[in-house]
């Protein structure tokens, strides 16, 4: 008996999106294809972009409660895929506020700034610099950094202070700086990290440590959960920080112990006293 060819049941693209969103827009970003399917990577993009907007929506809320213009920055901002969706669904409803992508790359910048012309989103501003030379006038309420490289979680970490942000929601990234640091040390605790792949893997986990410190340190209140599953991405700590107070000198105390304990600690991760 001749095999009967098995039709392959594609889930709705749309159907996953939330309500009211914006199938131009996600055409326009090139996440949805001309005739509105989705492929893998961009599945996983997208899936990465709205989970985020799910875990940051009360920072939203709050900036939208409290501050007639409230101002969100997007640090290492990419093709702007978090910031053109957050602009689409909060945003642009609100008909206030704007949304700051910060980049490095020129020609990711001039594109999103094309999308952003196209989409009528003229609340939402580009800027080509580094994060950390990055000045945006009037400060920012809430910082968001989806898989900024290395060191440039430490950038936004800097920016969100220089900038008193409420709230800091951090997605990092590959992490080299600390792993390097640990590589001569001659702690007693370096069996911890004597292969490669476990300086790796521990330097990432000490790096994230030392940042969740630092900014409760610095008044935060901090929460480190999974971001999406691993199916998603293996990048996959979510910070999220709300400031609450202007110190905390017991997470002082702890971040400085731990940097001696290990002799490593994110550069960038500096105490201005
Ligand atoms: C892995 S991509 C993530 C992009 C985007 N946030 C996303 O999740 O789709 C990291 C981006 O950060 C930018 N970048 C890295 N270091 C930076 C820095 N110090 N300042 C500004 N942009 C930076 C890179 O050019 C790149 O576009």
């Amino acid at each position: 008996m001749a095999k009967q060819a098995r039709k392959e049941i594609r889930p709705d693209p749309v159907a996953e999106l939330w309500p009211g969103q914006s199938v131009a827009l996600l055409k326009a970003l090139h996440i949805l294809t001309r005739d509105g399917a989705l492929n893998a990577d961009s599945r996983r993009k997208l899936k990465q972009v709205l989970h985020l907007a799910q875990l940051i929506k009360p920072a939203i809320d709050w900036a939208f409660a409290e501050k007639t213009e409230p101002v969100l920055a997007d640090l290492g901002a990419g093709k702007s895929y978090l910031g053109f969706v957050l602009y689409d669904l909060f945003f642009a409803k609100q008909g206030r506020g704007s949304v700051v992508a910060i980049e490095a790359r020129h020609d990711l910048i001039e594109t999103s700034r094309r999308i952003a012309a196209e989409s009528g989103f003229a609340r939402m501003n580009f800027v080509e610099s580094a994060i950390a030379d990055a000045n945006v006038p009037g400060g920012a309420d809430v910082v968001t950094a989806l898989h900024a490289c290395d060191t440039a979680t430490d950038e936004a970490i800097a920016f969100a202070l220089r900038n008193d942000a409420k709230f800091i929601a951090l997605v990092p990234c590959c992490q080299a700086e600390v792993a390097a640091m640990l590589e001569d040390s001659k702690k007693p605790e370096r069996q911890l990290w004597r292969h490669p792949i476990q300086r790796r893997e521990f330097g990432a986990h000490l790096t994230n440590v030392l940042r969740g410190l630092y900014l409760e340190a610095q008044g935060y209140k901090v929460r480190v959960t999974e971001f999406v599953g691993l199916e998603h991405t293996l990048k996959n700590e979510f910070i999220f920080a709300e400031r609450h107070q202007r110190a905390n000198a017991q997470a002082r105390a702890e971040f400085e112990r731990l940097k001696t304990q290990f002799g490593a600690a994110p550069t960038l991760l500096t105490f201005a006293d």
